[in-house]
């Protein structure tokens, strides 16, 4: 049997689906490559001794989905194909509605029509909103703050409606931010066009291909004035993945789970944190807030710790020495 991983070339997927192979499970990739390139699919291939299979086409292809499951012989699905741009959903709140709840439904009506039951979402601590009180867990109140946000939250409820009909066995994993790369340095985070992260921007003004690091705000009301977020290395995420399909025949139905540290760091923080791993400034600049980011958010762990034996272990500066010696190898992503 064989787990199909929708959006497997992508930043979290191409890591999920070596953690996968690494864990004994036979990977199908199916990606459209519109956020990604097939150097990511080789890249996979490089870490698994060739032991992948790759589809490409849309996630929202109930028949191209449906002939994948029969034909490799899948019997579980992680599903990572979706956009995943605040600022872009703003401005494209249609192709967020379309592609992101499309490529779900899509999915889940493939799963029903060959019986497959167990599926991991990759869902996002967007649903809290600005929370009152940190860190959230699972039960703290939900809500959709943009489009993007929108289709996280009617995602859940979708899935948690078919659940309830016993149509799904299903994990709704709740990333908080995910930073670094593999430790090698041949597979890591390459999105097209300029990066709206953190992170990877950060890393981007290291290699010249960026002037500045924008802060965005430092008069939140928070120790040094900037947001704090909840970084998680990649492949402790990855991990993650892993660990909740492993859970999942013991825990049916529907689930919510926080997948982070339980650790906050602020923008400045962070910064910080990366001349230190660089052993060198990193051009920054503190200018105005950013529309929509809300001041601190970090998970609570303790379900994810009790219901799928995860934790974390990958800290701050791994992440960071790990994220730059991809960046450092490949300035230009998969594209050098
Ligand atoms: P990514 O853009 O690197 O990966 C998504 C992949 O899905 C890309 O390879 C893209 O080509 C593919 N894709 C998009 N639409 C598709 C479709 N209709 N059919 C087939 N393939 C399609 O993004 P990522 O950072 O790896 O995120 C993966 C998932 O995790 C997304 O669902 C995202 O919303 C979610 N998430 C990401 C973050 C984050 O900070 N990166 C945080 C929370 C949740
Ligand atoms: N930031 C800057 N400068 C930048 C980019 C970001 O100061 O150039 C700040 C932001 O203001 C924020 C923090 O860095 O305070 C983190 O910002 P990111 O854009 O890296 O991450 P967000 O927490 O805003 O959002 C990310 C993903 C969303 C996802 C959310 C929760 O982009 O898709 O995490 O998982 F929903």
């Amino acid at each position: 049997m064989a787990v199909l991983v929708t959006g497997g070339a992508g930043y979290i997927g191409s890591h999920t689906a070596v953690a996968l192979h690494e864990a004994g499970r036979r990977i199908v990739v199916l990606d459209d490559l519109s956020n990604s390139s097939e150097r990511a699919v080789d890249a996979i291939r490089a870490l698994t001794g060739g032991n992948l299979t790759f589809v490409q086409g849309d996630a929202a292809d109930v028949d191209l989905v449906s002939r994948t499951i029969v034909e490799q012989d899948v019997d579980e699905v992680v599903h990572f194909a979706a956009f995943k741009s605040v600022s872009d959903s703003v401005e494209r709140p249609l192709a967020y509605f379309a592609n992101n709840m499309g490529s779900l439904v899509g999915v889940v009506e493939a799963m029903a029509a060959t019986r497959v039951r167990r599926m991991v979402f990759s869902s996002s601590c967007t649903v809290y909103g600005e929370p009152d009180e940190v860190p959230v867990t699972e039960s703290s109140p939900t809500g959709a703050a943009n489009p993007y946000g929108w289709t996280k939250l009617h995602g859940e409820q979708f899935l948690e409606q078919v659940a309830a009909v016993g149509g799904l066995d299903v994990m709704l994993l709740r990333y908080f931010n995910p930073v670094g790369a593999h430790p090698s340095g041949t597979m890591g985070e390459d999105s097209r066009g300029v990066p709206t992260n953190l992170v990877p921007y950060l890393m981007q003004v290291a290699v010249g291909r960026l002037e500045r690091l924008p802060v965005f705000g430092a008069d939140y009301d928070t120790p040094d004035g900037s947001p704090v977020r909840d970084y998680l290395h990649v492949v402790d995420l990855a991990e993650g993945h892993v660990a909740a399909l492993d859970a999942l025949p013991a825990n049916p139905g529907c689930r919510a789970i926080n997948l982070g540290t339980g650790r906050g760091y602020s923008v400045l923080e962070v910064v910080a944190a990366a001349e230190h791993a660089l052993g060198r400034p990193v051009a920054h600049e503190v200018v105005d807030r950013r529309p929509g980011d809300v001041a601190r958010i970090w998970a609570g762990t303790d379900l994810a710790e009790r219901l799928l034996g995860w934790a974390a272990s990958r800290g701050l500066s791994e992440m960071l020495a790990d994220h730059w010696r991809w960046q450092e190898a490949h300035p230009h992503g998969y594209g050098d």
